[in-house]
């Protein structure tokens, strides 16, 4: 029983740039999922965060009574337990590759992913553009797949951390989002709810990234590592370029295909490497080493893509339609408006023009075409001349045609010389 808390005094202690302790923030949160204090309150407590911080032990602490406000997992009879987590970027498709790759090689993934909402996708949507899968699974059913397949991924449990829940609205609707440990803790509390006994975060950085700059990223991976470890989980993070879309292929279907093509052993050579590394950091952190030629075996020799239809099947998806999964007849071109080498892509804006095709949400209820989305067919350190195709735009009877391309206007900067930049730029928590 913790002792009853005056949200008026938690406030005020904010203000003064005091730090909470864990009692404090278990009653001021839990009587906010009660609904016993109200949002105007606990809104001028978030922006007090925003303004003074938090404490590595605070953050801490406060993921912890987020992550126990509702439903956790429990997967400790279930060896290797893994799960990975992106903060989210264009033509991010590397859980449909690492999900069977990982159980293939001694994983046991159990994993809740969002939808996509704004430039970013989402992993549900991209699974849903396979005819037949069942993308919400109750727990039961979740937890029977995992130990047959050693995958199955289903869409975020609203009764999996509800408080975090609330208050992403709340921060959502009083300008609170950009706050560290705000963005930490909301993260870290729903993978802790999650069960896994390992984690690979992938933070992403550049313009189609929530972080804009690498030292951004950095300071939110710390933190979300620092959360794991004093939480008693094994926790990396690999620092991720998003100075373009990942791989060739954005949009949902378009993506699924990509992803094959890796699981294959083929596709593109950053979406491939990216997948490589993360499996390779968290099978380390689960205590089953392997380096990126024993991982990468596991794509060439066809074991990852077995291991995918296995998880296909048993989510109800129609294995055989794999391989021609629908996508919009419609082409256009976006071309380049002079010649010379692509220096870099204005990311953010490649996922807008997707979703003005379609294939994007601007709210919560919108309604997806699965088949829209955009191919790549230059990428960071390519020369192109002007007027070449940089993309073509998949669409649905010229639908979102035109507003795409203006979202595209200035999205590419094409110079005289420029190199690709790395992919990765540091892995944290090893
Ligand atoms: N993603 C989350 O889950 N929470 C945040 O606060 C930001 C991104």
């Amino acid at each position: 029983m913790t002792a009853p808390v005056h949200a008026i005094d938690v406030i005020a202690q904010k203000r003064d740039g005091g730090a909470h302790d864990r009692a404090t923030l278990e009653g001021f949160l839990g009587a906010y999922v009660r609904g016993e204090v109200p949002d105007y309150q606990v809104a001028a407590w978030l922006m007090a965060v925003v303004w003074h911080g938090m404490t590595p032990q605070e953050t801490a602490d406060l993921t912890a009574v987020m992550a126990a406000s509702g439903d956790v997992l429990d997967l400790s009879d279930l060896p290797h337990t893994v799960d990975k987590h992106s903060t989210g970027g264009v033509g991010d498709k590397t859980t449909l590759v690492l999900a069977p790759l990982l159980a293939e090689l001694g994983g046991t993934v159990a994993k809740m992913s969002g939808r996509g909402l704004g430039h970013t996708g989402g992993t549900v949507d991209k699974l849903e553009a396979i005819p037949g899968f069942r993308s919400t699974l109750d727990e039961r059913a979740f937890l029977d797949q995992v130990r047959a397949v050693g995958v199955a991924v289903t869409g975020q449990s609203k009764d999996l951390a509800p408080a975090d829940g609330l208050l992403y609205a709340l921060r959502d609707a009083t300008g609170t989002v950009a706050s560290l440990p705000l963005i930490a803790s909301s993260i870290m509390s729903k993978k802790l709810a999650g069960g896994a006994q390992s984690l690979v975060l992938d933070v992403k950085v550049g313009s189609g990234a929530f972080m804009k700059t690498e030292s951004e990223a950095r300071a939110l991976a710390e933190a979300m590592v620092d959360i794991g470890r004093r939480a008693g989980r094994n926790v990396r993070a690999v620092l991720s370029s998003m100075a373009e879309p990942l791989g060739r292929a954005v949009g949902n279907a378009l993506e699924v295909r990509e992803a094959i093509a890796v699981l294959r052993g083929g596709g593109p050579a950053d979406l491939r490497a990216l997948v490589v590394a993360l499996a390779a950091e968290v099978l380390d952190a689960t205590g089953l080493p392997h380096d990126a030629a024993s991982v990468a075996a596991a794509l060439d020799d066809g074991r990852a893509y077995a291991r995918f239809e296995r998880w296909v099947a048993a989510q109800g998806g129609d294995v055989a339609a794999l391989d021609r999964l629908e996508v919009a007849p419609g082409e256009a071109a976006w071309t380049a408006p002079e010649g010379g080498v692509v220096a870099t892509y204005d990311a953010e804006a490649i996922g807008r023009a997707v979703q003005r095709l379609g294939g994007g949400r601007a709210s919560k209820s919108d309604v997806l075409d699965l088949g829209v989305g955009l191919t790549l067919h230059a990428k960071v350190g390519d020369a192109v001349r002007a007027g070449d195709a940089l993309a073509t735009l998949h669409h649905r009877d010229g639908r979102g045609v035109d507003e795409a391309l203006a979202a595209l206007e200035g999205a590419v900067d094409v110079r005289e010389a420029a190199e690709a930049p790395p992919l990765m730029l540091g892995v944290l928590g090893r």
